[in-house]
């Protein structure tokens, strides 16, 4: 496997073995040992979006496994003198950069590079659009089978903005792939997508039935950089209907667990006493950033790099 676009590249056992080796990373992600895995690779950081933990788990990443890390952002680099993705690509290669992680506001940008032309260089996906996101989606599989053990019965409601979300339809994709059948979307109407999307068992705009029984939540920020002139309710509106605070939470499974990719706008998609309280995963979150990160570093870049040196 060349790039990690989504999971539609990958098998289920290819999925099976990528997520054996986040679990693994996360015992003992910092173990001077795994330096030697990608020593002397280069690997490029290209964000053409804001971002602060993917971005630097990524690096974080690259570093355990011993690569060297280059930062680009879209500000300060020749993206502002107009050049194109596929252009400061080849770039890239030219100067010998093993994998290039990219960042970019284009829904499918790089699908639709590595149909039009072969890319000598490894893709990975940190978000496109209102694509796919799948290093987040591995993490928040690997946390959720972390913090429950597996993911056998799991009832999983997806809140906030999903019809622009990347995460959401990426955990659709992935945790619908290792056997999740009870997944439910929650949000304003506006943010929801037209149609249910398959391997969906509910929709709806009602929180508190979509949390019935629910063993885990999964919150979203409303993503405002991608309205394009969409009416939203005010934010106090919002957080009485879609928010998540300790008494809405006392409506799910007294055992489930509470999710969000960050950054959380505190007081509107959740209340800082459900962000911060005994339920919350979001710190194991992205400390699982990190192994998830590794393990598809792993995955692309040292089996192919032993056959190439
Ligand atoms: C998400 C993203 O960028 O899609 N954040 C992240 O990667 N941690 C979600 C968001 O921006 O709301």
């Amino acid at each position: 496997m060349q790039h990690f676009l989504d999971f539609n590249q990958l098998s289920d056992s290819g999925i099976e073995a990528l997520l054996k080796q986040v679990l693994e990373y996360s015992h003992q992600p910092a173990d001077p040992g795994h330096r030697q895995i990608l020593d002397g690779r280069v690997i490029t950081n290209l964000f053409y979006e804001a971002s602060t933990r993917t971005r630097v788990s990524f690096e974080v990443a690259a570093h355990r496994l011993g690569a060297e890390v280059i930062n680009i952002s879209a500000g300060g680099s020749s993206v502002e003198k107009g050049e194109s993705l596929r252009d400061t690509l080849e770039t890239l290669v030219s100067i010998g950069v093993d994998a290039v992680v990219v960042r970019h506001p284009q829904t499918a940008v790089l699908n639709d590079l590595v149909v039009e032309k072969d890319i000598e260089i490894a893709l990975i996906n940190a978000g496109d659009g209102c694509g796919h996101h799948p290093s987040q989606a591995l993490l928040d599989a690997a946390t959720l089978i972390t913090a429950r053990g597996s993911l056998v019965g799991l009832k999983l409601v997806i809140a906030g903005d999903i019809r622009h979300s990347r995460v959401a339809r990426s955990n659709i994709q992935l945790l619908s792939r290792l056997g999740v059948d009870d997944i439910r979307l929650v949000g304003p109407k506006q943010l929801l997508p037209d149609e249910c999307p398959q391997n969906v068992s509910l929709m709806t705009e009602d929180f508190d039935i979509a949390l019935a029984d629910a063993n885990a939540v999964m919150m979203l920020r409303i993503q405002h950089e991608r309205m394009g002139g969409l009416e939203l309710p005010d934010t106090d509106d919002y957080h009485r209907r879609w928010g998540l605070d300790k008494a809405r939470l006392m409506l799910a499974h007294p055992d489930c667990v509470v999710l969000h990719p960050g950054p959380v706008n505190r007081g509107v998609e959740m209340s800082n006493a459900v962000a911060d309280g005994s339920q919350s995963l979001i710190r194991s979150q992205v400390a699982m950033g990190v192994s998830a990160r590794m393990a598809i570093f792993d995955m692309l870049l040292a089996s192919a790099g032993a056959g190439q040196r």
